[in-house]
């Protein structure tokens, strides 16, 4: 128990509060806020800026630094020497796996690809015009159907394993969102491939041919996943570990971070940064959108700015241009809106009003430049960011239910009518 104390004193109360002060393996210090609500005070955060919601060992950010480490890797190295599933199986189980460790785990992931043949019925009730991010919230939260009864999530195996599951599951699911919205056949994920080979397999091969999987785009695809792949107690990853906090299935949790991460403010961003420049659409028009961006008065926003804790460049942000810059070089794509994007970020980070509130490029303003490269279409960018985004999620789930936890339950400032007598 730590030994430091912060002391509370309040006008008009006599008594003096002593919250002890915990200090974790870098970063900020908390204070225990906890007996508070036991003297009727409560703290007041809404959008939680200043409030720790757990401990974790999982990420660890330093925004005004732009450093992003995955249980102590930093993400420009596992960027460049890991892949995505072996940081899956890091952000899983805390430690890289050796040769053995980590053949068993991407033997366990290949083998829980398929989804079950019922799930197509799903598919076929939603209109093809349906956004994909609609299509994978509901279709996420209908394999609890599938994976309930038989599920102990107090047995750590059981965990793994729906662990494992989700995250096998999810690029089929992403590829079907696809496929569906295009009038496609599925294809079913291919044992003989990587795992990012066989997403890319999935979304563009077809029955009639023999599969091509260019290897320069499933590495940039995989470096994608990688990028997303945790990032701390954001808002989907709270949301998932609030439902999570109830016993609830897994499965449906990480829908709900799904319906969290699609806004957006959140993972949304990414779509709307490609429509933004598509909007912007010539390097000419950009200082009027730098305009618009500062206007009080305006509600428009520069998508793929800012961050709620990185006063710094985003450490996503600088691979993703980088893989940009490869992918645009390798297929000769001279793509204007790449042009805008790098003119954009370049007069923003010289403007004063950008500069004063510390607003730099984040994950997602390159991200969508190199997803249309490769072929995605805008409305599946989000699906993208939430295939990445599933082992931070269930790993962060996973982690809750190792040690003793209880239901998120916050309070209150209430400002509504105070007692009052039904009229008569
Ligand atoms: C992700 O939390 C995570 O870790 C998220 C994420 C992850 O990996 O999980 O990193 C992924 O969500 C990245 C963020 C993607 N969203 C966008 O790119 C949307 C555009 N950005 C903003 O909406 C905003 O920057 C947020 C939502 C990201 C952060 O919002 P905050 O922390 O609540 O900051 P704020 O809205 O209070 O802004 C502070 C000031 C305001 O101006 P003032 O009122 O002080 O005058 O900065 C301004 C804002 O108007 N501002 C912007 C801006 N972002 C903030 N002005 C213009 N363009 C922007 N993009």
């Amino acid at each position: 128990m730590s030994k430091r104390k912060a002391r509370l004193t309040i006008d008009g109360i006599e008594k003096a509060f002593e919250l002890p002060v915990y200090e974790g393996s870098t970063g900020p210090d908390v204070l225990d806020v906890r007996s508070l609500a036991g003297e009727g005070i409560f703290t007041y955060d809404p959008g939680f800026v200043s409030t720790a919601s757990c401990d974790s060992e999982i990420t660890y950010i330093d925004g005004d630094k732009g450093i992003l480490l995955h249980r102590g890797y930093p993400i420009e190295q596992l960027a460049e020497k890991s892949t995505f599933l072996e940081t899956c199986y890091l952000l899983l189980n805390g430690e890289l796996p050796n040769a053995i460790e980590k053949d068993t785990f991407e033997t366990s992931i290949r083998y829980h690809t398929m989804v079950d043949e019922q799930i197509h019925e799903f598919f076929r009730g939603f209109p093809r015009t349906a956004h994909p991010m609609a299509m994978l919230c509901g279709v996420v939260g209908a394999l609890s159907a599938f994976y309930h009864d038989t599920l102990n999530i107090d047995d750590p195996q059981h965990r793994l394993m729906a662990a494992h599951r989700i995250i096998a599951k999810m690029p089929t699911l992403a590829a079907m969102c696809y496929k569906h919205g295009i009038g496609q056949p599925y294809m079913y994920p291919r044992n003989d491939m990587a795992f990012t080979e066989s997403f890319l397999h999935m979304m563009f091969s077809t029955p009639c041919e023999e599969p091509r999987v260019s290897p320069t785009l499933a590495k940039a695809m995989d470096t994608i996943f990688l990028l997303h792949a945790d990032h701390e107690q954001n808002a989907s990853t709270s949301t998932v570990r609030l439902a999570g906090s109830s016993g609830a299935n897994p499965y449906a949790c990480i829908a709900s971070g799904i319906a969290a991460l699609w806004g957006p403010s959140h993972g949304g961003a990414n779509e709307a940064v490609l429509r933004m420049l598509n909007k912007i659409g010539d390097e000419s028009r950009i200082d009027d959108f730098i305009a618009r961006a500062k206007d009080p008065n305006d509600s428009f926003r520069l998508m793929g700015f800012g961050h709620r804790v990185y006063k710094n460049f985003d450490p996503r942000a600088k691979v993703m241009r980088q893989i940009c810059d490869e992918v645009l070089d390798e297929f000769g794509a001279d793509d204007p809106l790449f042009r805008v994007a790098r003119k954009l970020e370049k007069i923003a980070l010289e403007d004063e009003y950008f500069i004063e509130r510390k607003l730099y490029p984040n994950v997602d303003f390159y991200s969508g430049i190199i997803l249309k490269a490769i072929g995605i279409p805008t409305s599946l960018f989000t699906v993208i960011f939430a295939t990445g985004r599933t082992p931070g999620w269930i790993a962060h789930w996973n982690e809750m239910l190792s040690s003793p936890y209880r239901i998120g339950r916050p309070r209150q400032l209430y400002k509504g009518k105070t007692k009052r007598d039904y009229p008569g």
